[in-house]
């Protein structure tokens, strides 16, 4: 049987948060989930997840597929995988992995149980031209590993080594269990190191190994803020070259995130300081240009988004939105549809050709094909209590500045005068008009402007006046 066992119970000191570093978040997901995620990806059968700080709030993001362990005190790495306790009498391979380390790849935990096929410990490990912290591999005469020296531990020269323990591991579970109770705290900081499990491994002529990965930012750790950006930067540029290579044009790729379940078609165009998050999906021959926040959000093709704000929602094929437009709440951008500038659509679903060019407002609206949406029209869905419905049939064309109080419904091709306060449902082919008539008082614009002049102040008056 494939396991994993997943630390996730520290405090996070050095981050300097009110929240474990766990649940921040790299572009659109807390850094556990992307671990747990490459861990069901690698085929891990049993996630044993290890909580503590803010148990309760991991569990709630990391839902019902784990087992969960506590580690009601934070002794070690060693007592985080000994409380492991559901996994301690089954067979198989166990990966033991570090809830920070979250850019570790599917592949490479595949790879990982497959080498641990005739050894009881593999150790994955790589070089870093800055070791930091991290423990150093010491390795013998056969330059075969030895131990494992955390940082506090080393001497200068062990300082100096650049093999760095990545803290992914893959032992056999029945070796796992017999040899942790040998792991003791015996050491300048208390705590019960797993890496200790080398040295008492090798020293009971158990098989261990150790394989260098050539791909270290892999394995990068988030410990502080410092590390958390580093971090982000690796996987947006990661996931940013993966689009590229795949026919994007990303402008800037450092200016542009794109969360790692976004799927993008070919021949897109993605300009700077985009962001396109969770389960968005644009489809070919797209364009974002600059300032647009998608999230859940469905770009059909040929569609173009102009600093826009779009969640959970759907613009459908030869769209335009924006710029400085927001689509949210299951609202549906009918093909060659038109949302200009300062157009909000909530819960508002529209046929094809239909413009709404600038300074509208449409909620809770079902809206068939050719519409025409004036400017400064608004729907008006909601009493205080209540959101209301507003139903616009194919080929109407709603005037400037209108306000349709819903529930309402306008039939086909219904022509609604600019200006109308709309409260009853028109019937199809009808036009609507709804406000107090003009009256025009002749010549009295001439004398109002010719009595001001008459009793405005002289120059110095006004002077005096200021003063
Ligand atoms: C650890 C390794 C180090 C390796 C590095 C790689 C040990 C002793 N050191 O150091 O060799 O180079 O990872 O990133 O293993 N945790 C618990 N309970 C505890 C202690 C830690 O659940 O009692 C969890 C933390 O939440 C974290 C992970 O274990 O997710 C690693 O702990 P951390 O303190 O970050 O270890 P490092 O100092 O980075
Ligand atoms: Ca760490």
């Amino acid at each position: 049987m494939k396991s994993a066992i997943i630390l996730a119970a520290g405090k996070s000191a050095r981050m300097n948060s009110n929240t474990v570093k766990l649940l921040h978040t790299l572009i659109d997901k807390p850094i556990i989930k992307y671990v747990t995620d490459s861990a069901t990806a690698a085929g891990a059968e049993e996630i044993v997840v290890v909580v503590g700080h803010q148990s309760e709030k991991v569990k709630e993001l990391l839902g019902d597929n784990f087992t969960y362990e506590y580690q009601l005190e934070q002794l070690g790495t060693a007592h985080a995988v000994s409380c492991a306790k559901s996994l301690k009498d089954k067979r198989g391979q166990t990966l033991i992995l570090m809830g920070d380390c979250p850019l570790i790849k599917p592949e490479t935990l595949i790879n990982l149980y497959e080498s641990n096929k005739n050894f009881d410990l593999t150790v994955l490990t790589t070089h870093l031209k800055n070791p930091g912290t991290y423990g150093r591999i010491i390795r013998n005469r056969q330059n075969r590993i030895e131990k494992i020296a955390e940082y506090f531990e080393c001497n200068e020269q062990e300082k100096n080594i650049t093999e760095i323990n990545t803290g992914i591991y893959c032992i056999k579970n029945e070796v796992l269990f017999k040899f942790l109770p040998y792991i003791g705290n015996n050491n300048v900081k208390g705590e019960y190191l797993f890496t200790n499990i080398v040295e008492i491994l090798s020293k009971n002529n158990h098989k261990v190994q150790a394989i260098v990965s050539s791909d270290n930012s892999e394995f990068l750790g988030v410990n502080d803020r410092v590390q958390l950006a580093e971090v982000l930067k690796e996987l947006q540029l990661s996931i940013n070259k993966k689009h590229c290579l795949n026919g994007v044009t990303i402008v800037n790729p450092y200016s542009v995130y794109i969360g790692s379940e976004v799927v993008l078609g070919k021949d897109i165009t993605i300009y700077p300081n985009n962001y396109i998050l969770k389960n968005s999906i644009i489809k070919d021959n797209s364009t974002i240009l600059p300032n647009c926040w998608l999230e859940n959000a469905i770009i059909g093709e040929n569609c173009v988004i102009d600093n826009a704000k779009i969640t959970d929602s759907e613009i459908l094929n030869g769209a335009s939105v924006g710029p400085f437009a927001r689509i949210r709440k299951n609202a549906i951008v009918g093909e060659n549809a038109n949302i200009g500038n300062f157009v909000e659509l909530k819960n508002t679903q529209t046929g094809k050709n239909f413009k709404s060019a600038h300074l509208s407002y449409l909620g809770d609206s079902e809206i068939g094909n050719n519409v025409n949406f004036g400017c400064g029209a608004i729907t008006v869905n909601y009493d205080g209590k209540t959101k209301h419905t507003t139903k616009i049939a194919d080929n109407s064309f709603v005037g400037c500045n209108v306000n349709l109080i819903a529930p309402i419904a306008l039939g086909k091709s219904t022509l609604i005068a600019a200006g109308s306060t709309i409260t009853d449902d028109v019937p199809d082919g009808d036009m609507a008009i709804a406000r107090s008539y003009q009256t025009n008082k002749e010549g009295y614009g001439t004398r109002f402007f010719e009595r001001n002049k008459k009793n405005a102040p002289s120059a110095t008056q006004a002077k005096k006046n200021e003063a």
